[in-house]
């Protein structure tokens, strides 16, 4: 794996800078003990870190917490954990478990005080690893037989699986067989007769994303009444990004699929996608995009797709009035990605400027570097960098018709 440890270290140097003082703050005060952080750890942490999970140790208790307080306030402190770090000015993504400040100064205070116990010591609620968080599927998918690569870090992998029902989409979940193995998802669609290929890193021409999963949260789902439209005989692909254990690693899997019985809006999307670009040894890289809607639509989810050189993405509105909002900012980490649902979709009124500004770094202080011996060129190997952001949207009313200018809007420059 590439070395991981170093942009770590330097997060967590910026990160201390930072809060230090704050934390000095609070230190005055009455000691923070494990009741006042156990909730935040059961929400943030424990989906991922408890049997079942992807995460190589257990947090569910005042104990396995204590025992690595330290590494978990140096953490959460640094914004390495959770791994998450979009944020968006339209509301929180249900799908990120991402901590306020008051909660990583609250944690950080707790490590570095000696980690005491509180009171009533909290055990997390059982999180069963096969229970379906969106109820008993409608129809279940199950992968057959899928390998992953022993060695060599992280890999996509590809899966095919054709559709017996077809319908509305409105949810999806997966459980890999091994959660070591199957890091993240994503799962797209093609049409009847379509033969797609893939051994990229991106989903294959002819196939249309639906949305993504990973562990522990980036579940996509669509508000109810609306969904993505897919025809039986259909064939569902899955792009499985996928890392290396040790041994030949078991990414079967099973997926859960949720259909709207009522649907009112079909998802559409629109696609910022830049092709043909180069970013050159030891170059940092600024890349924009934009498009003006020319239709009220509303946003239900964001599918950003970018690799190892990108570090930060921001996708912005600037709206009719003038004022300029974050869709979605943060750090990119194509360890950690996902689909990203507003918990209430945003209406963007037509002559709405959308605009994709992503940072990339082939440079001796690139995060998932440094290896600046080549030039990285835009395409679908695993070498290669991707700029590429879809929106799912629908018509902003009930009724209203999203596809004609989802299809105006979808661009590639
Ligand atoms: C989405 C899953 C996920 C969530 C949520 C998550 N972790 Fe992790 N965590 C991991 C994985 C996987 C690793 C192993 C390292 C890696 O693969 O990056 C890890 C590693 C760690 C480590 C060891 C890293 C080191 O530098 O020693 C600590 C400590 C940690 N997590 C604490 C936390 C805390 C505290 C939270 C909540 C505030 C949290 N994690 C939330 C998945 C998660």
């Amino acid at each position: 794996m590439l070395p991981v440890k170093l942009w770590r270290v330097r997060r967590i140097l910026f990160g201390l800078a930072t809060v230090l003082p704050v934390i000095g703050l609070i230190q005055g005060q009455r000691k923070v003990s494990y009741d006042d952080i156990a909730e935040t750890i059961y929400a943030s942490c424990t989906p991922c870190h408890s049997p079942g999970g992807p995460a190589p140790f257990y947090l569910r208790d005042y104990e396995e917490v204590r025992r690595r307080s330290e590494r978990v306030g140096l953490n959460v402190i640094s914004s390495a954990m959770p791994p998450c770090q979009v944020r968006s000015d339209f509301g929180r993504f249900p799908s990120t478990p991402g901590l306020t400040t008051e909660q990583m100064i609250l944690i950080r205070s707790w490590a570095s005080d000696g980690a005491p116990p509180g009171e009533r010591n909290p055990v997390a609620p059982q999180i069963g690893a096969r229970v379906w968080r969106l109820g008993k599927p409608h129809l279940l998918v199950r992968s057959g037989p899928v390998s992953a690569p022993s060695e060599g870090g992280i890999h996509w992998v590809f899966a095919k699986v054709k559709l017996t029902r077809g319908g509305v989409i409105r949810g999806m979940e997966l459980k890999p067989s091994d959660p070591q193995t199957i890091r993240q998802a994503t799962v797209g669609w093609a049409r009847p007769g379509i033969n797609a290929v893939a051994d990229t890193t991106t989903l294959p021409e002819g196939v249309d994303p639906i949305g993504s999963w990973a562990f522990g949260y980036y579940t996509w789902r669509s508000p109810r009444g609306t969904g993505v439209l897919i025809p039986a005989g259909s064939d569902l692909h899955f792009m499985l990004q996928c890392q290396a254990i040790g041994k030949k690693g078991d990414a079967s899997f099973d997926l859960a699929l949720y259909f709207e019985d009522d649907p009112r809006l079909h998802v559409e999307r629109i696609v910022l996608e830049k092709r043909g670009f180069t970013i050159q040894n030891g170059e940092k890289l600024r890349l924009d995009l934009s498009t003006t809607l020319d239709a009220d639509l509303r946003v239900t989810s964001l599918l950003p797709e970018f690799r190892y050189a990108c570090e930060q993405v921001d996708l912005t509105v600037v709206l009719p009035s003038g004022e300029t909002r974050a869709l979605l900012t943060g750090r990119w980490d194509v360890y950690w990605t996902g689909a990203y649902n507003f918990i209430d979709p945003p209406v963007l009124p037509k002559g709405t400027e959308l605009k994709l500004s992503a940072y990339y770094n082939n440079g001796f202080d690139a995060a998932h570097g440094p290896d600046t011996r080549f030039p990285i060129r835009q395409g679908d190997g695993l070498d290669d960098e991707l700029c590429k952001m879809t929106i799912q949207v629908i018509g902003a009313e009930a009724g209203s018709d999203s596809s004609a200018a989802a299809a105006r809007t979808a661009i590639s420059q």
